[in-house]
């Protein structure tokens, strides 16, 4: 990236969030049961977070070119979930899957004693809600592991001040860290990124993200029923809580919003937006149906951002980048799906075609590719930690976002030194504990009110 919005940082935020990692570190690091002695090469994997995302992480894993790998520790607050991750892991890897009942960790501090059957150089793969991440990474860390974390990092700007310390951290002691940014390993974005900055579609104007849908995952959500707690329930139902994921915005959007940057080579600096609440009837989450932002880059280059979730309405799932000579298809579908393309002028015509991608067989998963790199990274001890563009990708997420929310302009900076932390205590958390937001006498939750409440998304 050409541009280093987060030296903006000020000393004052930095001791800040340095401060509480000193603090989360002191709560770390008691003996580590090695599951095996080092006699082989075998990398060993411990998965916290065992829902979707989790269990095609660790299959990616286990499916590497440059393995051996094993998975040796599970951990998740659900045992349900665990369970069911662990009958299609070890029907998909027999041989790979090594997790006896007592390396089956559930709670709160289950990623802790998952993390504790690990070597150094082991990898600790983090696929739970993102509220998470920071307290796992201090963690890992400690333990000297290398990690994959699944996107977005972060929601708020004290936990990306605090992801992009602790990535410094893990630089200094050579860890190698993946972040589930696929986009980036994808062989024919690769080539896009290089063909664009070498000029073949000319200064690029403006780039286009559209992610229109239904509904999906658990973005809409009714009245907590009652059980589990309210806590686990905003777990289950992350998408709704602005302080588990970022909502479906940053959840959803961060794909797309990552890889058009890089087609640009730059974060924007700012960003103002539109978005609002249509048809909820009895949904009490804090999305919105739709939202529209408007990114500008440091050169005036705009970015737009599409984004809906309404039953109905004609869905739209990919992405462009514009020149002043030609265009680009980045995403022909869905977040980065294959070919992309470039043309002469503005219309994606096939008689006007420059290039079209093509990748080969083994190289056209990036899920895989991401681990392979990572594993590569670890085999050759090359440079690796992903941290901090991830950081960088979800605070220009939560920018948008935000400017959506709040009804103003949002800078890089006003967000990434924003106060709102949206879940503080996240790591003391027990099965007991209070959500970080309780529902009203309707069940409802706090929404943003864009003009009203201006100074940050929500009011509590
Ligand atoms: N890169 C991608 O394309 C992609 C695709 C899907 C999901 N994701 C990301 O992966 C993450 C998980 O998404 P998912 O769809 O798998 O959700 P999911 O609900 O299916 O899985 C999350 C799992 O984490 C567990 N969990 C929650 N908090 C925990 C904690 N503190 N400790 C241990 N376990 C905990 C949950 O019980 C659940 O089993 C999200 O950040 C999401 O954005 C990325």
């Amino acid at each position: 990236m050409n541009q280093s919005p987060t030296n903006l940082t000020s000393r004052r935020e930095f001791i800040k969030s340095t401060g509480k990692i000193a603090a989360a570190s002191a709560l770390a690091g008691v003996a580590i049961p090695h599951v095996h002695a080092a006699e082989n090469n075998t990398i060993q994997v411990a998965l916290i977070g065992c829902g979707g995302r989790g269990g095609g992480a660790a299959d990616n894993a286990l499916s590497v070119q440059n393995g051996p790998t094993k998975l040796v520790a599970m951990a998740d607050v659900f045992d349900h979930r665990l369970k069911s991750s662990y009958d299609a892991l070890k029907r998909q890897h027999p041989e790979l899957v090594d997790v006896p009942e007592d390396r089956k960790f559930i709670g709160f501090d289950a990623y802790k004693k998952a993390m504790d059957c690990l070597k150094p150089g082991d990898i600790a793969i983090f696929t739970t809600p993102l509220a998470f991440r920071w307290v796992h990474f201090t963690y890992a860390i400690q333990k000297g592991l290398n990690v994959f974390m699944e996107k977005p990092l972060t929601a708020d700007g004290p936990t990306s001040r605090r992801m992009l310390a602790l990535s410094e951290e893990a630089t200094a002691k050579n860890l190698k860290v993946g972040v589930g940014l696929m986009s980036r390993h994808s062989r024919a974005l690769q080539e896009l990124q290089q063909r664009i900055q070498d000029g073949e579609i000319g200064d690029l104007i403006l780039l286009r993200g559209y992610r229109m849908h239904g509904p999906v995952g658990s973005a809409f959500s009714e009245k907590w029923p009652g059980k589990p707690s309210e806590l686990l329930w905003q777990i289950q139902h992350f998408h709704s809580f602005l302080w588990a994921s970022g909502g479906c915005f940053s959840d959803f959007y961060i794909h797309h919003i990552d890889h058009l940057c890089w087609m640009k080579n730059a974060w924007p600096v700012k960003a103002q937006a539109l978005g609002g609440r249509h048809y909820r009837g009895d949904h009490v989450d804090q999305n919105f149906d739709n939202y529209s932002v408007e990114y500008t880059f440091a050169d005036g280059a705009k970015f737009i951002m599409d984004g809906r979730c309404i039953v109905g309405c004609e869905p739209r799932y990919y992405s462009f980048a514009q020149g002043s000579k030609g265009m680009a298809i980045v995403s022909k579908a869905n977040d980065c799906g294959l070919p992309s393309s470039t043309h002469k002028g503005q219309n994606p015509d096939r008689q006007n075609l420059l290039w079209t991608s093509k990748v080969d067989p083994d190289q056209q998963d990036p899920y895989l590719n991401e681990w392979n790199d990572l594993l590569d990274a670890i085999r050759n001890d090359k440079p690796y930690n992903e941290v901090k563009r991830g950081v960088e990708a979800s605070l220009v997420t939560s920018m948008g976002r935000m400017a959506a929310h709040t009804g103003q302009e949002i800078t890089f900076e006003e967000m990434l030194n924003c106060e709102h932390e949206f879940a503080p205590g996240v790591d003391k958390f027990t099965m007991d504990s209070s959500p970080p937001l309780r529902a009203d006498t309707d069940g409802r939750y706090p929404i943003p009110k864009p003009g009203i409440v201006k100074h940050q998304e929500y009011e509590a």
